[in-house]
């Protein structure tokens, strides 16, 4: 029967292989991690076009593949269910979404305290601010890669103007979104000699500015590896001009490797490492896509397509059963560094940073 058709169509996808009986309470992976934090895509669109993550022509899905919003919801409460501990929403940029008030405000129902959202800056006033802080969002994650009007526009492909990021930060600080973070991604030839001047800001500011080694995630897969800026060689451009004190990680599942200032600014420095020094021994994430996929790694090869159960109205048990199962799977790190390295299809903007 042709009716049948667009069902066993929707019904294929791959199943992860059951994974030992768990307590049906925490997630944990094959080597021993325990997986406490979800990053939740809502959408794999943006109004940039970040030169490390999408080309012009970048091809967003079809909206018909998205999860909905009750969905999103659903999942991250199952989620929740299984230990997930903080949820931080992205996208693509979470703020184009039309509904994003929507799904802070049920994320934040859920017992959790931490509620995050990770933005490029651009779309945030302090009404909107104060909306999302209202409906429960906590912290918030700016991205700022440049000061300088034209390169900002060059590295984003857009006519924002840094300034209007500037402004953001200051709106969610007063909406109560702090501490605000900031991201840099750092690119050899684009962005490397104003480390400094962001660092600064971060000084001048309070605020923690985390900096990024570039990724092999971008929709074009130019990444190049002289193009990574080591951590090592930010931490030196900045000690040179505002001395700087290692302050550890926060927690040891921490991306972030942080200094203080050593004049006592309350701002703060983290570096990003993934290509020299990578954290993955301790990662505690896991990540569901905009269009319904559970990717146990950022660099994941092989992805879990929640639809198929969602669509056949799956019972929580059910889902639970296939996110612990995935979980399992998680690969043990990226190997950016190793031979036989394979970058994902998937850029950074379709996974949720
Ligand atoms: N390498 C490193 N960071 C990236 N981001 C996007 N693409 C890349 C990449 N290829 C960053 C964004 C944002 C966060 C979600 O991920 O700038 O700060
Ligand atoms: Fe958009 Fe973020 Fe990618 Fe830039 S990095 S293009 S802001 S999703």
């Amino acid at each position: 029967m042709s009716l049948a058709l667009p069902i066993l169509a929707r019904s294929a996808g791959a199943v992860p292989p059951a994974a030992p009986a768990s307590d049906g309470r925490s997630l944990r992976d094959s080597h021993g991690r325990v997986i406490r934090d979800l990053r939740l895509s809502i959408t794999d669109r943006c109004n940039f076009r970040c030169v490390y993550c999408m080309d012009p022509d970048v091809r967003f899905a079809d909206p018909s593949e998205l999860l909905s919003v009750e969905q999103l919801i659903r999942l991250a409460s199952v989620c929740v269910g299984l230990g997930i501990e903080k949820v931080r929403i992205t996208g693509g940029e979470p703020t184009v979404h039309p509904r994003l008030t929507d799904i802070i405000r049920g994320v934040s129902a859920l017992p959790i305290d931490d509620v995050a959202l990770t933005t490029n800056g651009s779309l945030i006033d302090e009404a909107r601010a104060a909306e999302w802080h209202t409906a429960g969002l906590r912290r918030i994650t700016l991205s700022i890669d440049s000061l300088r009007p034209d390169r900002f526009a060059a590295l984003t492909r857009s006519n924002c103007p840094p300034s209007r990021v500037l402004d953001a930060i200051d709106a969610s600080r007063r909406a109560g979104l702090g501490p605000v973070k900031l991201n840099a991604v750092v690119v050899r030839g684009f962005n490397e000699d104003e480390v400094q001047d962001l660092a600064r800001l971060a000084h001048d500011l309070g605020v923690e500015m985390r900096f990024i080694e570039f990724m092999p995630l971008d929709s074009g897969h130019h990444w190049d590896r002289a193009r990574v800026v080591p951590a090592e060689e930010i931490v030196r451009r900045i000690d040179a001009v505002l001395p700087l004190v290692p302050d550890g990680r926060d927690d040891p599942s921490s991306t972030s490797l942080n200094y203080r200032f050593a004049d006592g600014s309350p701002g703060r420095i983290g570096l990003i490492a993934p290509v020299t020094r990578p954290f993955c021994g301790a990662c505690s994430r896991l990540r569901i896509t905009a269009d319904g996929k559970i990717r146990p790694c950022l660099f994941s090869r092989q992805e879990w397509d929640l639809r198929p159960l969602l669509w056949a109205n799956a019972g929580d048990d059910q889902l639970k059963g296939f996110i612990a199962d995935a979980v399992w799977t998680k690969q043990a790190g990226h190997g950016i560094s190793s031979r036989d390295f394979v970058q994902p299809a998937r850029p950074m903007s379709a996974i949720g940073g």
